[in-house]
């Protein structure tokens, strides 16, 4: 959800204005993707690496991901959306953190649109958090190293249970991927936009369905086997 910042200073206004308004892009978007029949949508909210933004702009985004939690809480539930925050929350508030075990509790048996929310995520603290849990596992006897292969590497990954992603959009312009699920885009089509996030409106989706649809997925494979 890139390009907030841009978005704010293009209008002559703070940087929080443009994440305030990137907030309602992210009310749009869940929207549109729970019509659209989209089984899992992942937003990265807040990087490992965005503790390092000035004091104040963090103070900002950690009180509206509050107030935003807050007030969306509902809608979600109405909405049949099951909520679940990613990465290690333990850095936030006890009130944040006690409204994040809430909303997930109160959304926890719907069985509509999966929202996953990357918040204090990094691809790689998710890799070194495997490997270390793995590691404990071996050193208690628990856990051969032979038997360490890719599927129980993937098991102690967050996100262990959803599907890897299709699709990966990012906005703002960057051509990076800047250290959002590493291992789970492995074969992920990656598409990248200049329209900034509080801008990403419908028409921006579709027309990233739109180029998703036109790809072809090989998976390693080549096109004669995936074609048949
Ligand atoms: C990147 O834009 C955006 C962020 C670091 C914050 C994203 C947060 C929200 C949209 C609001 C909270 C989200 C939820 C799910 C309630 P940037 O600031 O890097 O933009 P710039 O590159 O133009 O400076």
């Amino acid at each position: 959800m890139d390009g907030n910042g841009r978005w704010a200073q293009a209008r002559g206004k703070p940087r929080h204005a443009g994440h305030r308004a990137g907030v309602e892009t992210v009310r749009r978007v869940i929207e549109t993707c729970g019509k659209r029949g989209v089984r899992v949508l992942t937003l990265f909210a807040f990087s490992s690496e965005n503790w390092q933004r000035p004091e104040t702009e963090v103070k900002m985004l950690m009180e509206l991901f509050f107030t935003a939690l807050n007030r969306e809480i509902r809608r979600l539930q109405k909405q049949n959306v099951r909520l679940r925050i990613i990465g290690d929350v333990s850095a936030f508030s006890q009130k944040l953190q006690q409204l994040i075990r809430e909303g997930e509790q109160l959304t926890a048996d719907n069985d509509g649109l999966v929202l996953q929310i990357a918040a204090n995520y990094g691809g790689r603290w998710d890799i070194t958090q495997a490997a270390r849990n793995l590691a404990r596992q071996v050193k208690a006897g628990i856990l051969q190293p032979e038997e360490i292969d890719e599927s129980v590497f993937a098991r102690q990954l967050s996100f262990s249970d959803q599907p890897d992603p299709d699709l990966f959009i990012r906005t703002g312009g960057e051509k990076r991927i800047s250290n959002f699920m590493l291992w789970q885009c492995a074969y992920t089509e990656l598409y990248f936009t200049d329209v900034l996030w509080p801008d990403f409106d419908d028409q921006a989706l579709e027309a990233a369905f739109e180029d998703f649809s036109g790809r072809q997925r090989r998976f390693g494979r080549v096109s004669a086997q995936v074609e048949g």
